[in-house]
């Protein structure tokens, strides 16, 4: 009997240490290359600078980071890198998620496959209900958009022509400023879909600028596109026209502006995260961020919402005990609140989206770098999109 207990104790002992030695695996799926690799290398730094600074070992368990390039909104890649994750690399979660199509396609999978995925961009506000299994960090367009077109209406801004991408995300930015914006007493006065893929916008700011609005309201994804839209917007002269451009969401980031200098001056966006925002963890955030890649690319709202979604991930995995649980991980992400470098935040229980606050800003000169001042900010903002 003593022998018995005595091996039935050595084979438990070496479970525990084969578990404790056994990563936790997190796959990240995003974009690393193409048209999009600006998404990569935003999240992909911000999830590893959470790890530089904080040990990559939680609940005695070290954690491992896959990674699988997506290559863009490729739906049917992003489906099969999933499915290869979760049964070649046995992971633990899946995080990342650059684009809504990505994320839409594989909410299948996350599912059947009962699979956490921590989403750190794709914000079409409708990708939560898709499957139980989906937590957000970033934001979703309507809660980002509809502050922006109440904060317009009540500015000065009367008449805006509404231009977005021809994809789910910019089908929300526009049905969600139009709402907030007309609420307010704004008028839109046209509005066009823009291919995703496009680069030459010389056509729609011509024919924007014959119908002399007071404001621009813009949404294509971050990198290529909003820069090459406001290079038409200002060597058409509507800038200099006096006509305001109003961001949905990421127009002008801080890749943005880096590349555009001074042409982005005076442009009004709407986002959850400054570069420039006064604060002791930004400050700090800021710091460990050039330490680790440099001064520039300054880190965007997609690098916090990486850096967030590790830190989460490190929470939850120290909540489990390192015993991973899909279901008591999926629980565990339903209560996490913390203080991130873009300001308070949490996950709503009821729909696994963030609570945050939403700034309004304008590009200024701050030290001779361009900067997103916040200059106004809506506290505790909500996904909106979910009640409509
Ligand atoms: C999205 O596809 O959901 C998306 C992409 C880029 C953004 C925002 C949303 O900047």
């Amino acid at each position: 009997m003593k022998a018995v207990l005595g091996a039935l104790f050595l084979l438990l002992a070496a479970l525990g240490s084969a578990q404790a030695e056994d990563p936790v695996r997190i796959g990240v799926l995003l974009p690393f290359s193409g048209p999009f690799a600006d998404f990569g290398r935003q999240i992909g730094n911000g999830m590893a600078l959470y790890l530089k600074q904080h040990g990559d070992v939680a609940a005695g368990r070290r954690i491992e980071l896959i990674r699988k390039d997506s290559g863009g909104a490729k739906p049917d890649l992003a489906k099969r890198l999933a499915e290869e994750l979760i049964t070649r690399d046995k992971v633990d979660m899946i995080a990342g998620f650059g684009l809504t199509p990505e994320a839409l396609a594989v909410a299948p999978i996350a599912t059947e496959a009962r699979m956490p995925m921590v989403i750190m961009n794709a914000a079409t506000s409708v990708i939560t209900r898709k499957s139980p299994y989906f937590v957000r960090f970033s934001f979703t367009l309507s809660q980002i958009v509809s502050p922006l077109g109440e904060w317009a209406a009540t500015h000065g801004i009367r008449r805006v022509y509404v231009v977005v991408a021809d994809y789910a995300p910019g089908y929300e930015a526009e049905a969600a400023f139009t709402k907030a914006f007309t609420a307010g007493g704004g008028e839109v006065i046209g509005s066009v879909r823009v291919p995703l893929n496009g680069l030459d916008f010389s056509a729609y700011v011509q024919r924007i600028k014959d119908v002399r609005p007071q404001g621009v309201f813009l949404f294509v994804p971050s990198g290529e596109q909003p820069i090459a839209f406001m290079k038409a917007f200002v060597d058409l002269g509507l800038g200099a026209a006096g006509v305001t451009l109003l961001g949905g969401t990421e127009i002008i980031d801080e890749t943005v502006i880096d590349t555009l200098g001074d042409k982005a001056l005076g442009v009004i966006s709407a986002q959850n995260y400054s570069a420039a925002h006064q604060s002791t963890e930004n400050k700090k955030y800021l710091a460990d961020w050039t330490a680790a890649f440099g001064a520039h690319p300054q880190p965007n709202f997609m690098s916090v919402a990486g850096y967030d979604g590790m830190h989460a991930i490190v929470e939850v995995i120290d909540a489990l005990h390192g015993r991973m649980d899909p279901d008591k991980a999926m629980a565990a992400f339903k209560s996490i609140r913390f203080l991130s470098p873009r300001g308070p935040i949490e996950i709503d229980p009821a729909t696994r989206d963030i609570v945050e606050s939403v700034y309004i800003r304008r590009v200024e000169r701050g030290d001779g770098e361009l900067v997103n001042r916040e200059i106004f900010e809506f506290p505790k903002v909500r996904d909106t999109g979910q009640a409509e």
